[in-house]
């Protein structure tokens, strides 16, 4: 890494155009959004968009998403788009909704993974959107860090794993949403959420009247299984360290399930809510925010399971939370964190 532009608690962006020529001759850049960090390089040109696969040790069948700062941008890449699919863009762009279009021949295969459509997405940050117009081609930018591990939400968390893989890093701080974004795609004029984020299904239901959530959110896939989103087929987000994941709508059950669970083991690790801390008494904690704020634990969850590790737990238990508005997507990475271990009470 030759180029590191702190952008923290600044005003003026105008470093950005050496990291939007970086993107424009063929180089990686790691750059902050409002939901994660992505790894972002030149969307239209193979060997720039090859170099993220290598960086990530990413498998070439899981497609990237595009990421623009204007609708010329779009007409570029994607094509057939129906009235529908436009009314849920407009709702939501800029924003941390992405969305699955027929895309143009002008999209690489090794972007699309050979698919017919393309995923889009127009970030609100406004770091993500002048680089995007700086490059001025659509960026396109998996979550920034190496595969199956927690997406970067800061640059301290990825530093080591990603700095000597690309040529510039842009500082933003913190990402304000710290899950990446809801995924959609419209089938048969229903809006099916691929997968779940900060747009939930009840603000894409206002807009659009119906909306389905495919059911691979919270199970796991049987062997040869096809799936509309080949990202739900991988490893992810999991510690080395064994984890389940715990939920009850009574939090007396709840705590006192985890306590009868953490007692099975001698060096347990608990995730728990600001609120239910004191009850584990002298248990390894991690405080994950309050369970009466979703946003603060999604916002957190992810520089807490890349933490867990160093604890040398041998197990580590999670407070799960309720599957309502973004708790969804929440549910979503800890179970896939926890390898679909998973017990309710
Ligand atoms: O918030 C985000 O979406 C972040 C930031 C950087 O924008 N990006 C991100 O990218 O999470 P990634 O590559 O880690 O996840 C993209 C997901 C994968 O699960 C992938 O399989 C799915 O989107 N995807 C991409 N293109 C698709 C397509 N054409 N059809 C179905 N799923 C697609
Ligand atoms: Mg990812």
């Amino acid at each position: 890494m030759d180029n590191y532009i702190d952008l923290k608690n600044k005003n003026d962006f105008s470093e950005l155009e050496l990291a939007g020529n970086i993107i424009k001759s063929g180089g990686l850049v790691l750059f902050p959004t409002e939901t994660v960090y992505g790894l972002g390089a030149n969307g239209l040109d193979e060997s720039a968009v090859k170099k993220i696969y290598f960086a990530k040790g990413r498998s070439s069948d899981n497609p990237l998403i595009l990421h623009i700062s204007n609708m010329d941008m779009l007409f570029q890449i994607a094509t057939n788009i129906s009235d529908l699919e436009y009314k849920l863009m407009n709702a939501f762009w800029p924003g941390p909704f992405t969305i699955i279009l027929n895309r143009k021949k002008v999209v690489p295969n090794i972007v699309t993974a050979n698919l017919e459509t393309v995923g889009i997405r127009m970030p609100s940050n406004r770091i993500a959107k002048e680089l995007i117009s700086y490059a001025s081609v659509p960026i396109a930018a998996p979550s920034a860090n190496v595969s199956g591990k927690p997406s970067g939400t800061n640059i301290k968390d990825i530093f080591d794993e990603l700095a000597s893989k690309v040529d510039c890093i842009v500082d933003g701080g913190t990402c304000e949403v710290g899950l990446e974004s809801t995924v959609v795609r419209v089938i048969d004029g229903i809006p099916t959420i691929l997968r779940p984020g900060k747009i939930t299904p009840e603000q894409i239901k206002n807009i659009a009247g119906v909306v389905k959530i495919d059911n691979h959110i919270f199970s796991k896939l049987e062997e040869n299984e096809k799936v509309l989103s080949p990202g739900m087929k991988y490893r992810h987000y999991a510690p080395i360290s064994k984890c389940i994941l715990v939920y009850s709508k009574d939090n007396d059950l709840l705590v006192n399930k985890i306590k009868e669970l953490s007692l099975q083991y001698t060096r347990p690790l608990i995730l728990s809510s600001t609120e239910n801390m004191s009850y584990y008494g002298n248990n390894l904690v991690i405080d994950i925010g309050s369970r009466f704020n979703l946003n603060e634990i999604a916002k957190n969850i992810f520089t807490d399971l890349r933490k867990v590790d160093s604890f040398n737990p041998d197990i580590v238990i999670i407070e799960g939370v309720v599957q309502e508005g973004i708790g969804l997507a929440i549910m979503n990475r800890l179970i896939r964190a926890c390898e679909y271990n998973y017990v309710e009470v």
